[in-house]
């Protein structure tokens, strides 16, 4: 009788390993960019997935974990090898150094965490994931895209108030960002700005100008466009390790940059990089910044809006 419920014990822990997307890797793979993962690498980092990510990210990768329901957004679906927060254009592989940064810091105002893990368990489950998703990433062949770096900023503290203004005038009139967000001036204001920089007046305004529009995704859900002065951005102010860096609005400055130059994979949020000049991302990132500051008086935040909308 024991041996017959031990016998099933076996069977039942082995369909639980089994079912797992891979059981266990017996050879090493070749990843984009170069990076060889060895089976002893892989096998490890399926560990660590397994007590840390599994959780929210499921077996299969998929996002469909036991914690996963009612999150939003969703945690990442790893099947479908498309990241949101790569220091690369938006649509290209991520480098591991990024996801390292990610998995390490977490990503703000989520249920994804700082994972205090060591160097070499965050590199191993980097590998593991990737092997949801064998079509982007394997092969010897694959490219990872052109890693994005904060160029020199050309205003600086001492100018900060310039570039707020002026990345008013980009949002707003050149890059149009309320078109997925919302716009943060009033007509008068936005009039103003239509006649210094294309010397015309603005007459007409979209109606939704004030609302902020869910977007279709890559991703399999739809989402939403950050009010930057509520929402926290996920991707801002996370690289507290960056080396030499210790002034956080610093930091918080060059994500920014580095996030309007990137935008977000799969997710409607356009790269700018090509599109908008380097000093207007630069003027851009100073604004949303500025923007944020009302994130942390709800009522300071209520009167610039209510004042916006009534002009
Ligand atoms: C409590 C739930 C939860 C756990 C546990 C969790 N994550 Fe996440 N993770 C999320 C959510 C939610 C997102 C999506 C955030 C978004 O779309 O803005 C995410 C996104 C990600 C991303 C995508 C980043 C990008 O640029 O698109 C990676 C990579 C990731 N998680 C890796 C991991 C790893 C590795 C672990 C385990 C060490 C882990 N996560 C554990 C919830 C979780
Ligand atoms: C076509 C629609 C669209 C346009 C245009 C757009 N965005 Fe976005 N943006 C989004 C969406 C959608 C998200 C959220 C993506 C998500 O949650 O998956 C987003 C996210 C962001 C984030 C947050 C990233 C984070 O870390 O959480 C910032 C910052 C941002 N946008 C700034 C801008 C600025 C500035 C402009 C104009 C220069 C702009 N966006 C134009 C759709 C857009």
């Amino acid at each position: 009788m024991r041996k017959i419920h031990s016998y099933l014990l076996v069977i039942l822990l082995s369909t639980m390993f089994f079912s797992c997307k891979e059981s266990t890797f017996h050879e090493g793979r070749f990843f984009a960019g170069g990076v060889y993962a060895t089976a002893d690498q892989l096998n490890d980092g399926k560990i660590v997935y397994l007590e840390y990510c599994v959780s929210c990210h499921g077996f299969e990768g998929d996002g469909n974990g036991v914690s996963a329901k009612g999150l939003f957004p969703p945690p990442r679906n790893f099947k479908l090898g498309i990241y949101k927060f790569g220091n690369v254009v938006a649509g290209e592989l991520p480098h591991d150094k990024t996801l390292h940064k990610i998995i390490r810091h977490g990503l703000n105002g989520t249920p994804m965490l700082q994972w205090d893990m060591s160097k070499e368990q965050v590199y191993n489950v980097i590998q593991y994931i990737k092997t949801f998703a064998p079509k982007a990433w394997e092969g010897k062949g694959k490219k990872l895209g052109e890693e994005l770096v904060v160029s020199k900023d050309p205003y600086g503290p001492s100018h900060k108030s310039l570039a707020v203004q002026k990345g008013k005038e980009v949002y707003h009139l050149i890059a149009q960002c309320q078109s997925c967000h919302r716009a943060y001036a009033s007509k008068k204001e936005l009039n103003q700005i239509s006649l210094k920089v294309n010397n015309e007046e603005m007459t007409e305004f979209d109606e939704d100008m004030y609302k902020i529009k869910l977007q279709e995704s890559e991703h399999g859900y739809k989402v939403l466009p950050p009010d930057f002065t509520f929402h926290s951005l996920r991707s801002v102010g996370t690289m507290k390790e960056k080396p030499g860096i210790k002034d956080p609005e610093r930091i918080a400055l060059n994500d920014l940059y580095l996030r309007l130059l990137a935008g977000a994979g799969g997710a409607a949020m356009p790269s700018w990089k090509d599109v908008l000049q380097d000093n207007e991302i630069w003027a851009v990132a100073y604004y949303v910044r500025y923007l944020q500051t009302f994130t942390k008086d709800q009522g300071k935040r209520k009167k610039f809006l209510d004042s916006i909308e009534k002009n």
